[in-house]
């Protein structure tokens, strides 16, 4: 018998999963890139018609499976047992996310660190900053980058309830509390909220293109983390009588209300100093908001410290739960201890973290490359664009094809009306499945 979450503990645990690095910098980098307000319609318009359907679907999984994803897949599959429990090991993409993932958690912490100090006020300064800590300061990176492993394993050390809930349970409302706050600091800042939110909500549809288009599907399954077993895995410690249909829409509202607050809050500053909204990805974070903070003085070393917490807290209750299910196979699977698999997990994401950094660093750069690219950018590219879209294609049809659909009927007639289970049966059928495999293809061939 697992440990089971209460209603609000797995709520907050896979928004806590939801919500992370994803909402801090590629939500606004993406809206940023794609025309602002028509790539957050395309978004919600995609999340709603199909991640939603796939999330479901993976709920079923652990649902009605109850265990580690490998044996419920054993469990529920009619025929070729064995063969539909080897979807399981898309677990290991999880594994993998956790290593690139976690040095990225390293590095907000040397940021907490740095806005103890005075931050660079010229973006060259401040670019140089980010630039050494990758390529030059292999010690702060590996520093840091541990500090962030031995804080996460020893939460999931402690199993769902004391270490997984317990860590949701206060890390998502403070991170909440001090996003608000940072938003009403926003407000306070001249016009440039304004134009922050005519950025973000009025819509400019002559921006979307079929890269938007795909780019936003890419967005909404990284973002409610898919095809990686951490949805069956937490769902598997559902409580009863838990309404799967309205937890999912709570669980997808606070992520996006989440990464609307960070749009929101990235923007203001972004358009009230002047820096450019096409800035990609890291460099919008450490390098544009840095000096923005450092332009406003002690209040900003104030709002740089809250910031980089409010992202520190979002990547801690991400990166637990692609560690989980692992650790829960093992157990379940070789009847060891959670420490025990937690050290055989904990080997290999580390190994892989150290790898990861030393991609980066200049004098070790050119030995760590994997497909011509540092290793870094290979995990991050591989398991985002590959295996992620896979193993929800997977999942979807499985849920789709293999289960038998009364059994799906029982688990949803509370929550769902007779006529939205068919629309949802019909689209997790038909159309999830080629949307996932539009996605994919297309980020492939681009
Ligand atoms: N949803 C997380 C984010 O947006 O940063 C990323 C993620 C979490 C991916 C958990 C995979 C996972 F298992």
């Amino acid at each position: 018998m697992n440990e089971k979450f209460t209603k609000i503990g797995f709520v907050l645990a896979m928004a806590g999963s939801a919500v992370g690095l994803g909402n801090a910098w590629k939500f606004p980098t993406m809206v940023g890139n794609n025309g602002g307000s028509a790539f957050i319609v395309l978004y919600l318009a995609l999340t709603f018609g199909v991640a939603f359907v796939a999330f479901l679907a993976e709920l079923s999984v652990g649902r009605l499976g109850e265990t580690d994803v490998v044996n419920s897949l054993y469990k529920l599959a009619p025929k070729h047992k064995k063969t539909w429990s080897l979807a399981g090991f898309f677990m290991i993409t999880a594994v993998l996310i956790a290593s690139f993932y976690m040095v990225v958690i390293g590095w907000i912490l040397y940021y907490i660190y740095l806005s103890f100090g005075s931050l660079p006020t010229q973006a060259s300064d401040a670019g140089a900053i980010f630039g050494k800590l990758l390529s030059g300061d292999v010690a702060s990176a590996l520093i840091c980058f541990s500090a962030v492993f031995f804080l996460i394993f020893y939460v999931v050390s402690r199993g769902i309830k004391g270490g997984i809930e317990k860590l949701n349970i206060w890390m998502m409302p403070t991170l909440f509390i001090l996003l608000v706050l940072m938003l009403f600091y926003s407000l306070s800042i001249g016009d440039g909220f304004m134009q922050a939110a005519k950025f973000l909500f009025v819509p400019n549809f002559s921006a979307i293109t079929g890269d938007t288009v795909l780019a936003a599907l890419g967005l909404a399954f990284f973002s409610l983390s898919m095809g990686v077993c951490t949805v069956p895995t937490y769902a598997a410690s559902l409580p009863s009588g838990t309404n799967l249909v309205r937890s999912t829409l709570s669980i997808i509202f606070i992520n996006i209300m989440i990464g609307i607050i960070m749009g929101l809050v990235v923007f203001t500053f972004v358009f009230a100093y002047g820096a450019d909204t096409t800035q990609a990805g890291p460099g919008l974070i450490f390098v544009s908001l840095t000096t923005l903070f450092a332009k406003l003085g002690v209040v900003g070393n104030l709002l740089s410290v809250a910031f980089f917490t409010s992202l520190l807290f979002a990547g801690v209750t991400s990166a637990v739960s692609m560690i989980e299910p692992f650790v829960f196979y093992l157990v379940n699977r070789f009847k060891i201890s959670r420490i025990n698999a937690l050290v055989y997990v904990g080997i290999f994401v580390y190994i892989l973290g150290v790898f990861c950094i030393f991609s980066y660093y200049e004098p070790t750069a050119a030995n760590f490359t994997l497909f011509g690219k540092p290793i870094f950018d290979a995990l991050d590219y591989a398991t985002s664009n590959i295996l992620m879209p896979l193993g929800a294609i997977v999942f979807s049809f499985f849920v789709g094809f293999m289960l038998k659909k009364e059994a799906l009927v029982m688990l949803f007639s509370g929550f769902m009306s007779k006529g939205m289970f068919e629309a949802w049966y019909f689209l997790l059928r038909y159309i999830t499945p080629l949307a996932i495999m539009a996605i994919m293809i297309y980020q492939l061939v681009k």
